[in-house]
């Protein structure tokens, strides 16, 4: 014991190991949101196995649920702008595969299935009419799921592939947009975007994220253990709830309210969780941060994120 063998010292001289440091401050930045109520959401096609033909969908209630999460981002100081849904894609909704914005420039998606091909269409046309500092590149040449599967961490975009976003995507977005990409190969069918095996929860100059390690490669495992040795490693059951879809402005955690696992880790880690029940949402295979595509504005309009000021320098 340390008292007996050096007994002039007190616990307050004696160091203490890194992980026993306070909790970082988290600070929260305002962030401008796109999202598209989902009117005329329905389960009317199986493309990922959360969805299920013989599960009746709530419209109603789906609509209720996605009011209250626009609600508290607003609440919360968050920017929401709404794009107009349109009869016949239920699954636009989920704002996230419209395209992915950055620096304001804005490439519009090109989806994997026929039924939700013209929702790229759709979300050209809004970032191309948006203006406020919103420029849109048109809509990518190669398969391109936008936030679904491609996510800003600091200076880099992590990029999923596997089920949805191709290879070539990650290529294209690299030229494109002026960023080092991070290919991550996703593995589990239930997890075939990246938003749903991994969040980002501080994109500042060391990032933090959460994952679930099994639902990558044992490649991409490895390059995600060496970038971020401090991840938060995401249990089974937080995954299996959609857990990992979450939306984060630096201190605040929107995400699943069953997610409870997740809230008491990411409490620990300094974050505040804040849960959101889209039950109805989950019979599509979505959740919060499906719901949201970040609006990134371009550096003349004044921003703290990492890229934008470099690709200003650039
Ligand atoms: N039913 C949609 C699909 O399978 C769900 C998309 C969820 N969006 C997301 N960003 N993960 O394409």
């Amino acid at each position: 014991m340390t008292a007996l063998t050096t007994p002039t010292t007190t616990s307050a001289t004696v160091p203490q190991p890194a992980r026993l440091e306070r909790t970082p401050e988290r600070t929260a930045t305002p962030r401008r949101f796109l999202m598209c109520p989902p009117t005329y959401f329905d389960v009317v096609y199986e493309i990922n196995p959360w969805m299920d033909l013989g599960v009746p969908v709530d419209t109603g209630r789906a609509l209720a649920q996605w009011e209250r999460l626009r609600a508290t981002y607003e609440a919360h100081g968050h920017h929401v702008e709404v794009i107009d849904p349109v009869p016949g894609l239920p699954d636009m909704v989920y704002a996230a595969n419209g395209g992915v914005v950055l620096g304001g420039r804005a490439l519009a998606a090109r989806f994997t299935y026929p039924e939700r091909r013209p929702e790229g269409v759709a979300y050209e046309r809004w970032f191309a009419a948006a203006g406020d500092g919103v420029v849109s590149l048109g809509q990518a040449a190669e398969q391109n799921e936008g936030e679904g599967d491609l996510l800003l961490a600091g200076d880099v975009m992590l990029a999923g592939t596997g089920f949805r976003t191709s290879r070539a995507a990650h290529a294209e977005v690299a030229a494109l947009l002026g960023i080092e990409v991070v290919t991550l190969e996703l593995v589990d069918p239930r997890y075939y975007h990246l938003d749903t095996a991994l969040t980002v929860l501080d994109g500042g100059p060391s990032p933090v994220v959460a994952y679930l390690p099994e639902a990558f490669s044992p490649a991409s495992q490895a390059v995600l253990a060496e970038r971020y040795p401090d991840a938060i490693l995401a249990t089974p059951e937080d995954a299996a709830v959609l857990g990992l879809n979450a939306v984060s402005d630096g201190r605040h955690v929107f995400l699943s309210d069953r997610a409870t696992g997740m809230h008491a880790r990411l409490r620990e880690r300094g974050f505040e969780p804040v849960g959101i029940d889209l039950s109805e949402l989950l019979k599509g295979g979505g959740s919060v941060k499906c719901c949201t595509l970040e609006l990134r504005p371009a550096p003349t309009t004044g921003t703290t994120d990492v890229l934008t000021s470099k690709e200003a320098h650039a």
